[in-house]
C-alpha cells in the first residue's frame, strides 16, 4: 500500500479532474459505494475460481461474525447498489465511481495492494452502440490526458454465455492433450477456470496455446454481429485497436465484448484500463435479466505514465513574512482580509520564528511570485512591503491599496 506524496496526489487529482470532465460530457452520473461488502457478493459475482476470490481478498469477520471483504473491485458493489435501490428495472443508467480497491497481490511496480480506480458501469443497453460509446469515451480521456500515443486498445469477444461454455469444453479437451507440458497453475485451472489458461504469462504455456482452438471460431451469430458492429464504429472514428483472442479477463462475469487498454511504458503491469460486458450479473443479485457493461482504469498506473511530463504547481502565489510577535499576528489577519477579496489567491503565512533571510528562502521555495514583508514599523504606518520575487523589486504600499495591487500584479503573469 503506498503513501501518496503531494506531487503524486496532485497528479492523481489532475487525472480525476480530467476524467470527471469527460464523463460529465457524456452524461454519466457519479455514485458512491461502500469500501466493504459481504464476502459472498464478491465470491458469487467475481467468481469462486478467480485469482481475486481464491487468494487476493482482504476478508475478515466483523463483530457479528459476518464475513466482510474490502472491495477488490467496484462492479459487484455497483450492481448490488443499483438493484437494491431500484435503479435497474426498465431503466437505462450510466454510472461512475472513484476510490480505493484492495487486493492481496504480490506488490511490484504498478501493482499495489491498495490502488485507486475510476470505474464506469452502464445498465439496460444491450447493443454494441454502448460498448462503442465506452471505447470512444476512454479514447477521449487518453486524448485529454495526452497519452493516446502510448496506449493501445486490445479487444475480444467471449460470445454469449452458451457459446462461452461450448468453447470451454473444446478448450478443456485441447488442454488435456498437452496437460503434462503446461505450468502447474495452468494444469490446476483446466478444471477450475480453463479460459484463464489463455491469459498465462508462462512462455512455454503460451507457445502451446498457439495451437489451441480460438474463441472467435465458436462465437454465436449474435455475438459475432455485435462484435462486428462495435469494430465498425471504432473504424469509423479511426480508433486503432487489435483483436486479441487471448484476452479473457481475470473476473468471471464477462460475456461478449471484453477489452483492455495497455501500454508498454510500465513494464509488466501494462494494463491501464479494462472492462467489458456482463449481461448475466444483475440476475445474480436477484434482478431481472438486464444487460450491463463497464470498465475501470487504474489511477496509480496512469499517474506513473504522466509522472515524467507533469509539471507540479507551486502551492503559493503570495508568501507573508513577518518580523516580531505583533507583526506575526497582523500577517495572519492580513492574509484573511486578502482572501476575502481575492478568493483564488493562494497565500502562505510564515507561522514560525525566523530571520528575514530564512523567511525569504521559504518564500522562494513556496513558488510564490510575491512576498509581503510585515514589520512593526510598517504596521505603525499602515503599510506593507511588497517584494516581487523574480526580479527582487521591492516597494512599500498602504494596506488599503494592497489587494488591488496584488490582483494586478498576479494577473500580469
Ligand atoms: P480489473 O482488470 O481487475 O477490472 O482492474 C481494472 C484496472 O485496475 C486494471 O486495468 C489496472 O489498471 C487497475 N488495477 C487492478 N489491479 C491493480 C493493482 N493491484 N495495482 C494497481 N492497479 C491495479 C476490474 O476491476 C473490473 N471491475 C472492471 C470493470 C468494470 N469491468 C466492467 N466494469
Amino acid at each position: 500500500m503506498q503513501d501518496l506524496l503531494p506531487r503524486q496526489k496532485e497528479i492523481f487529482r489532475h487525472i480525476e479532474d480530467t476524467i470527471r470532465g469527460v464523463l460529465s460530457s457524456y452524461g454519466y452520473q457519479e455514485i458512491g459505494l461502500p469500501v466493504i461488502e459481504f464476502t459472498s457478493l464478491f465470491s458469487r459475482l467475481v467468481g469462486e475460481a478467480t485469482d481475486i476470490v481464491e487468494k487476493e481478498m482482504y476478508t475478515f469477520d466483523d463483530r457479528n461474525g459476518e464475513s466482510l471483504t474490502l472491495r477488490p473491485e467496484g462492479t459487484a458493489g455497483c450492481v448490488r447498489m443499483a438493484q437494491e435501490n431500484g435503479l435497474i428495472f426498465n431503466q437505462v443508467q450510466r454510472f461512475w465511481y472513484a476510490g480505493p480497491m484492495f487486493r492481496h497481490e504480490r506488490p511490484q511496480k504498478g501493482r499495489y495492494r491498495q490502488f485507486d480506480q475510476i470505474g464506469v458501469e452502464c445498465f439496460g443497453m444491450a447493443g454494441p452502440d454502448i460498448d462503442a460509446e465506452l471505447l470512444l469515451m476512454t479514447y477521449r480521456m487518453w486524448q485529454a490526458l495526452g497519452i493516446t500515443d502510448t496506449v493501445q486498445l486490445e479487444l475480444n469477444s467471449l460470445g454469449s454465455i452458451a457459446a462461452r461454455s461450448t468453447y470451454r469444453e473444446v478448450l478443456v479437451a485441447y488442454l488435456e492433450t498437452v496437460r503434462s507440458d503446461l505450468d502447474e497453475d495452468s494444469q490446476r485451472r483446466i478444471s477450475t477456470n480453463p479460459l484463464r489458461v489463455l491469459d498465462s504469462k508462462v512462455e512455454k504455456t503460451r507457445d502451446l496455446l498457439a495451437d489451441a482452438p480460438r474463441m472467435g471460431d465458436y462465437l454465436d451469430d449474435e455475438s459475432s454481429a455485435h462484435f462486428d458492429d462495435l469494430r465498425r464504429a471504432l473504424d469509423q472514428r479511426q480508433i486503432p485497436y487489435v483483436v486479441n483472442p487471448m484476452i479473457v479477463r481475470g473476473l468471471d462475469y464477462y460475456n461478449k465484448t471484453v477489452f483492455e487498454w495497455t501500454t508498454d511504458s510500465l513494464g509488466a503491469q501494462g494494463t491501464v484500463c479494462a472492462g467489458g460486458r456482463y449481461d448475466g450479473l444483475v440476475e445474480q443479485v436477484g434482478g431481472r435479466s438486464t444487460p450491463g457493461v463497464g470498465f475501470a482504469m487504474g489511477l496509480d498506473r496512469l499517474a506513473m505514465m504522466l509522472d515524467e511530463k507533469f509539471e507540479s504547481t507551486a502551492p503559493a502565489d503570495v508568501y507573508i513574512a513577518s518580523l516580531g510577535e505583533i507583526a506575526r499576528t497582523f500577517s495572519l489577519m492580513l492574509a484573511e482580509d486578502i482572501r476575502n477579496t481575492l478568493d483564488t489567491c493562494r497565500i502562505v503565512v510564515h507561522c514560525a520564528d525566523g530571520k528575514l533571510k530564512s523567511q525569504m528562502k521559504k518564500a522562494d521555495t513556496s513558488g510564490a511570485r510575491v512576498a509581503l514583508i510585515v514589520g512593526e514599523d510598517e504596521i505603525a504606518g499602515g503599510e506593507v512591503t511588497v517584494k516581487h520575487l523574480a526580479t527582487g523589486d521591492q516597494h512599500t504600499i498602504t494596506v488599503a491599496e494592497l489587494t488591488e495591487h496584488l490582483s494586478k500584479l498576479l494577473s500580469k503573469e
